[in-house]
C-alpha cells in the first residue's frame, strides 16, 4: 500500500473507540480523517485523541454521508437498527465498510447490504470479532488439520457474566429487543458464526427454548426501590447493585463499562451521572425483555449436531466454552484459558498453547480480535488477501441461523427448518 488507508468513523461509542485505538497503533498505514456522532462531546474527545481535523468532524452519520466520499473505508459503529440506514448510503458513495454486527436485525436488510456491496464491488468486513481471536484460529487450525477425524458433535456455552447481563442487557443499550436485537442475535450471533466457520458446514434446522426469568418485578427483593441506592433495603445483599460501578470509580478506573455510564473521570461527577441515568435503575424494575438464559439445538449437514446454551448467571470464569467431538479425538477450549486440550484417541491428551504472548489479548478487546480485525483490513488493502476473514457474504448465514433460532424460541421451541424459514421471510 503506497499511500495510507483513510478511514471515517460513524458512531464514536465503545466500539468506534476500540477500533480507533487499533488504527492509532497502525498510524503508519491508516489515517482517521473523519468522524461523526450525535453527542458533541464524543466528537470533540475522539477528534482530539486521534487527530481528526475540524473539517472532518460531523454531528451525525447522516450529515457525514451527505458529503462526497471522505475516506476509503467507513467504520459503522452506530446502534443495531441504524446499520442498514448508514451502510446503504455509504456503499452508494463507494465506501468500503467495516460494519458492526448485527449487520441488521432484519434479514432482508442483511441481504440487501450484501447485494449492494457485491454490485458495487465494495468490501464489507463484518465485525465477527471472534473469528480473529488466536483462540478461534487455533481451534480452526486443529479441526482443518483433520486430527480430530470427522466432527460429529459440539457442546458449547456462553456465560455472559451476571454484571455484564445487568449492565448491557437489563439496564443498558441491548435490554429491549424491540429497540435493538434479540439476545441470540446480539450476543450469540458470534457463537452461531463460529459454528458455521469452524466446521465449514451449513445449518439445516434449529429449535430453542429460553426465558427472561429473573430480571423482572416479581423477582425483586422485598421493598426494593425502583432506583438503586444505599437507602434500598436490598443494597447490601443485591449482586446487581450499583456498588460495583462506584467501587471501580473510587479506585480511579473509569474504563468500560464505566465509560458507557458517563464520560466523567472523577468520582463525584461519575456518581452524579450514574444516579441520574439509566444505569442506576433497579434491575428488577427496568423496561427489559431480552432472555437471561436460552438453550439451542442445531442440526447441521453431514450428521453434525450442536447444542448451545447462553446464560447470564455466571461469574467471569466461564466465558465461551467449546467441546468439539470428532471420530478420532476431542477438543476442549474455554476463552478464559490460554490453553486448550486436544485428546487424540491414539495419542492421549495434549495441552495446546494458543496465545504466544499475553500482550495482544490483554491490551485489546475480544481476546485480541478487535486489533487483528483492523490488521486484516490493512492486509486486504495491501492486497495480501483477496477477501477478509469475515466478508459480508460469509457473515449473513450466522444472522439467518440466529433469527431462525429466535423464531423457534418465540414459538415455544418448534422445529424451524432453515430452507423453509428463508422461503417464509422472502
Ligand atoms: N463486535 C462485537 O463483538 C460487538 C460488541 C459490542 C457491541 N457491538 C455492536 O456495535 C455497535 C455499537 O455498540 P457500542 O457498544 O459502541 O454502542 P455505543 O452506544 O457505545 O455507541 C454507539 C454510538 O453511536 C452514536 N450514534 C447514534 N446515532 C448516531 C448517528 N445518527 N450518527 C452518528 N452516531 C450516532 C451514539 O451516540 C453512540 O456514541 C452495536 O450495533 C453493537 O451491537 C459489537
Amino acid at each position: 500500500m503506497s499511500k495510507k488507508l483513510t478511514v471515517a468513523f460513524a458512531g464514536l461509542g465503545s466500539r468506534g473507540n476500540a477500533y480507533a485505538e487499533s488504527c492509532a497503533l497502525m498510524s503508519d498505514k491508516i489515517e482517521i480523517v473523519a468522524c461523526a456522532d450525535i453527542i458533541p462531546g464524543k466528537v470533540t474527545r475522539f477528534a482530539e485523541k486521534y487527530g481528526v481535523p475540524a473539517e472532518g468532524c460531523y454531528s451525525s452519520a447522516e450529515e457525514m454521508l451527505q458529503k462526497d466520499r471522505l475516506a476509503d473505508v467507513m467504520f459503522i459503529c452506530t446502534m443495531d437498527k441504524q446499520h442498514y440506514g448508514h451502510a446503504i448510503p455509504a456503499l452508494e458513495k463507494d465506501y468500503h465498510l467495516v460494519l458492526e454486527k448485527p449487520i441488521s436485525t432484519d434479514l432482508r436488510e442483511c441481504t440487501e447490504i450484501a447485494r449492494v456491496a457485491n454490485e458495487r464491488d465494495r468490501k464489507v468486513i463484518v465485525c465477527h470479532t471472534m473469528r480473529y481471536t488466536p483462540f478461534a484460529r487455533k481451534i480452526k487450525e486443529i479441526i482443518d488439520s483433520g486430527v480430530l477425524g470427522k466432527v460429529l458433535s459440539i457442546q458449547a456455552s456462553e456465560g455472559v457474566t451476571f454484571w455484564h447481563q445487568a449492565h448491557s442487557f437489563v439496564r443498558g443499550n441491548w435490554r429491549n429487543s424491540d429497540e435493538t436485537s434479540p439476545m441470540i442475535l446480539q450476543k450469540c450471533c458470534h457463537d452461531m458464526d463460529m459454528f458455521l466457520w469452524l466446521t465449514g458446514k451449513h445449518c439445516k434446522s434449529v429449535s430453542s427454548f429460553g426465558e427472561l426469568s429473573h430480571f423482572k418485578a416479581e423477582c425483586a427483593p422485598e421493598g426494593a426501590h425502583e432506583r438503586c441506592s444505599e437507602e434500598c433495603p436490598a443494597y447490601a445483599t443485591c449482586p446487581y447493585s450499583i456498588e460495583r460501578y462506584l467501587h471501580h470509580a473510587k479506585e480511579g478506573s473509569f474504563s468500560w463499562p464505566l465509560d458507557v455510564v458517563s464520560p466523567a473521570t472523577n468520582y463525584d461527577d461519575f456518581r452524579r451521572d450514574l444516579l441520574a441515568g439509566p444505569y442506576s435503575r433497579c434491575v428488577y424494575h427496568c423496561d427489559n425483555n431480552v432472555v437471561d438464559h436460552q438453550v439451542v439445538n442445531l442440526q447441521f449437514e453431514d450428521d453434525l449436531t450442536i447444542s448451545f446454551s447462553m446464560c447470564a448467571f455466571t461469574n467471569g470464569s466461564c466465558g465461551r466454552r467449546l467441546h468439539i467431538m470428532g471420530t478420532h479425538g476431542d477438543l476442549i477450549a474455554c476463552t478464559e484459558d490460554k490453553q486448550l486440550k486436544v485428546n487424540l484417541f491414539r495419542r492421549g491428551i495434549e495441552e495446546v498453547q494458543y496465545v504466544d504472548t499475553g500482550a495482544l489479548t490483554d491490551a485489546f478487546g475480544h481476546g485480541g480480535g478487535d486489533y487483528i480485525l483492523v490488521e486484516d483490513l490493512v492486509s486486504l488493502f495491501e492486497g495480501k488477501c483477496a477477501e477478509s476473514v469475515t466478508s459480508i457474504n460469509d457473515s449473513v448465514e450466522s444472522h439467518v441461523v440466529s433469527l431462525a433460532v429466535e423464531a423457534s424460541r418465540v414459538s415455544g421451541g418448534c422445529l424451524v427448518k432453515i430452507d423453509e424459514y428463508l422461503k417464509e421471510i422472502k
